[in-house]
């Protein structure tokens, strides 16, 4: 399962990728607002801290296939080959994703709610569909049920296209979307540090170390002794 930062956060982005397996980011109008800065030097910042390789998940603003295109022309000029033009499921959403993927570049259909809309994105070409878990679990939906019939769909269909399951506000969600064959989950940086955390993972290493310093003295490594 691959790992992105839902964020635009620069300094997040930069802690958490020195530690862990980032395979990228996603960014909405709404998180590259909050931070409040020059669009174009933010996004090179994004990239520059991924390093090469990684996926930049970028959302589109315009209301018809045309101004989407653009868009998305622009960012894969921009950012090269690894960026995605995230693009929201409405009519002119979806054919601008069959033009986008037509020209080899590629594209996320973002604000997915339903199987059926992300099966039209896949059909379209999309390169990855996301569905908002916690936005349906806040309306008495099922988010993860939604993700797991996406992800089943797409099997049964033989589609290449892949889930990044999206709007996670628990571990649990996370859990249960990974159970649910999820290809990605794109989480917010503060929720992301939170899958590593455990009392007994801190209870164990607490009792390993006291043991060894009795023995061996405190702070000791193994390179220290041989
Ligand atoms: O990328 C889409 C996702 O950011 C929506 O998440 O947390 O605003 O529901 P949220």
């Amino acid at each position: 399962m691959l790992y992105l930062l839902d964020t635009a956060n620069v300094k997040d982005i930069r802690r958490i990728c020195d530690v862990y397996p980032i395979d990228g980011v996603t960014t909405n109008p709404t998180l590259i607002s909050k931070e409040k800065t020059d669009f174009k030097e933010l996004l090179m910042k994004i990239k520059d801290v991924l390093g090469l390789g990684k996926m930049i998940h970028v959302q589109t603003l315009g209301e018809n296939s045309e101004d989407i295109v653009n868009e998305g022309e622009a960012l894969n000029r921009f950012l090269g080959e690894n960026a995605y033009a995230k693009i929201p499921v409405t009519p002119q959403g979806i054919k601008a994703i069959q033009i986008l993927s037509q020209k080899g570049i590629k594209t996320t259909a973002t604000a997915v709610f339903t199987p059926q809309q992300a099966l039209i994105a896949a059909r379209a070409g999309a390169d990855f569909v996301a569905p908002y878990v916690n936005r349906l679990d806040n309306i008495v939906g099922d988010g993860v049920e939604i993700v797991s019939e996406i992800v089943r769909e797409f099997k049964i269909y033989n589609l290449k296209t892949k889930v990044v399951a999206a709007s996670f506000k628990n571990l649990e969600q996370i859990h249960k979307a990974s159970q649910a064959g999820t290809h990605a989950v794109t989480v917010a940086p503060e929720l992301f540090e939170k899958l590593l955390q455990h009392p007994l993972t801190d209870s164990s290493i607490k009792k390993f170390e006291e043991d060894w310093e009795t023995i061996y003295g405190k702070d000791k490594l193994i390179s220290d002794l041989i």
